[in-house]
């Protein structure tokens, strides 16, 4: 399927749109609508519970998101969060210059310094107007903006939530009891100004993360699972090597603590599934060393196959060792970033999984749009479809309607409930099909005899007549993911 047919249904069912239609939209900002609000909440819920409330060794924060502009400065943003561009003499078109180099030469341009990356397009002309291009330069991606009334007062939006976790780690160990390993794990708004959005929910100057920096001793950095999942095989592509199913332990590093970073790549899938990503469109790839951030010693991308769009990363998982933690200290000159423990004072090291939200949402979406000769629908999971049960009288009339509100005031004490009685009741199934509704209650004539309604099944559309009295119980076993 393709990501613009896919963008324009959730546009069509109210899941996300262009911010600001009605003045032409603004690159790279979506706004979520009445479902898909509700999808991301869902979404982020359930990594929340899954990483965060049923996990003993992680903590939550949440940060500010214009931050000191020293935080940005030892993280490293300032010198080296930039993207290679290139402008047109005539037009004043700019590109992303590897890009440009991927769309016109078709070869993977990541990581080229800009010697190379001009190099390369000497002979390309603007793909816009024709005319020369310009000098290949880095332009930081950072939006910067003025703090208070007073002139020159810089800071940043943050372009990742990760720095207030490490920039706050004094804090953490205190309250995480000063024991080593902890995570804290942190979701929402990330801001980059992107030279080129696209692909829709992929590449937005404006998103949310959900990551979560684990901290640990590097002279004691075993982990208590490794045991247990070490074997779990997975489709990788580690960069020296071709793409095949590899056991996690046969292909993960020799270096302190990979047995965290196998830990963290295993949860990570492990939520993929749980949130309803097809997992036969997923892979883990190891970059290159010419690909990672500033900050990394190894990183593997959680993959998503886009027939259109090719292999793209949804989340990132990161080694960071101790580089975050060791510029704050040496910035702030505080020794509040170094830990004492078992007789040694040292800087823990980090693990980092990364998710973007909106990634995670179109691959959900990508993973859940059916459609046949009859209808459009969502295979959404019941914790992530923006409404979980929908009650409706199967006619306006005869006491049908009173009676599926009671249904609906009961249910939706504890489950995701609208009641609907316009139209036909095969539209009022299709309308609720297209938003992943996984139940669809009616109330008909036989209810008022014998107490029972007809529950659908939104993929096989099968009824089943349940006691009214039974529909708690029946529905709650099928809403629970544990
Ligand atoms: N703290 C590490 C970090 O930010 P990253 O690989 O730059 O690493 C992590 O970003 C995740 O954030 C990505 O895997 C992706 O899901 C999401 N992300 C990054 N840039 C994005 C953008 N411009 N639009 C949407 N999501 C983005």
């Amino acid at each position: 399927m393709d990501v613009k047919r896919l963008a324009s249904f959730c546009q069509k069912v109210g899941i996300a749109y262009k911010t600001a239609e009605e003045y032409g939209g603004l690159a790279g900002f979506y706004d979520w609508g009445v479902r898909g609000a509700q999808i991301k909440k869902n979404v982020k819920d359930v990594w929340w519970s899954y990483f965060v409330e049923r996990n003993e060794l992680i903590g939550g924060m949440d940060g500010s998101i214009i931050t000191h502009p020293k935080v940005w400065e030892a993280s490293g943003h300032v010198g080296e969060f930039h993207d290679p561009i290139v402008k047109c003499t005539k037009c004043g078109n700019v590109y992303r210059a590897d890009h440009l180099v991927e769309d016109v030469k078709g070869v993977n341009a990541e990581g080229l310094s800009l010697e190379e990356l001009a190099k390369i397009l000497k002979d390309v002309k603007c793909p816009s107007c024709g005319g020369e291009l310009g000098d290949v330069s880095y332009f930081n991606l950072m939006f910067s903006t003025k703090v208070g009334p007073y002139e020159g007062t810089v800071s940043y939006l943050r372009p990742e939530t990760a720095q207030l976790i490490f920039v706050d780690f004094p804090e953490h160990y205190i309250h995480m009891r000063k024991r080593l390993p902890f995570g804290i794990a942190q979701m929402g708004k990330a801001y980059r100004n992107e030279i080129s959005p696209r692909g829709f929910l992929f590449r937005l100057r404006e998103f949310e993360q959900m990551e979560i920096e684990f901290f640990f001793d590097p002279e004691n950095d075993e982990s208590p699972f490794y045991r247990e999942i070490k074997h779990t095989k997975v489709r990788a592509k580690p960069w020296k090597g071709e793409e095949d199913v590899y056991m996690l332990d046969d292909i993960i590093d020799d270096y302190k603590g990979r047995e965290w970073m196998i830990y963290w790549i295993y949860h990570s899938l492990k939520f993929f599934e749980l949130v309803g990503v097809d997992m036969d469109r997923v892979r883990i790839r190891q970059q290159s060393p010419e690909e990672r951030a500033h900050y990394s010693m190894d990183t593997w991308d959680v993959e998503f196959y886009f027939d259109d769009m090719g292999w793209k990363e949804i989340e990132g998982i990161a080694h960071r060792s101790d580089y975050d933690l060791s510029r704050h200290r040496t910035f702030s000159k505080s020794d509040k970033y170094v830990v004492r423990m078992g007789g040694r004072s040292f800087v823990p090291w980090v693990v980092e999984p990364s998710w973007g939200v909106e990634r995670t949402i179109l691959a959900i979406l990508y993973s859940s749009y059916r459609e046949d000769e009859e209808r459009v629908w969502l295979d959404l999971k019941p914790w992530i479809a923006p409404v979980q049960v929908a009650v409706f009288p199967l006619l306006s009339r005869d006491n049908l309607p009173e009676e599926a509100r009671r249904i609906y005031y009961t249910l939706r004490a504890l489950f995701r409930t609208e009641y609907d009685e316009g139209g036909s009741i095969g539209k009022r199934y299709r309308r609720y099909d297209e938003i992943g509704t996984p139940y669809a209650v009616t109330v008909d004539y036989q209810t008022l005899e014998d107490k029972t309604v007809t529950v659908r099944e939104r993929n096989t559309m099968k009824q089943e007549r349940v006691g009214i009295d039974e529909l708690l119980p029946y529905l709650g076993e099928r809403m629970r993911w544990t």
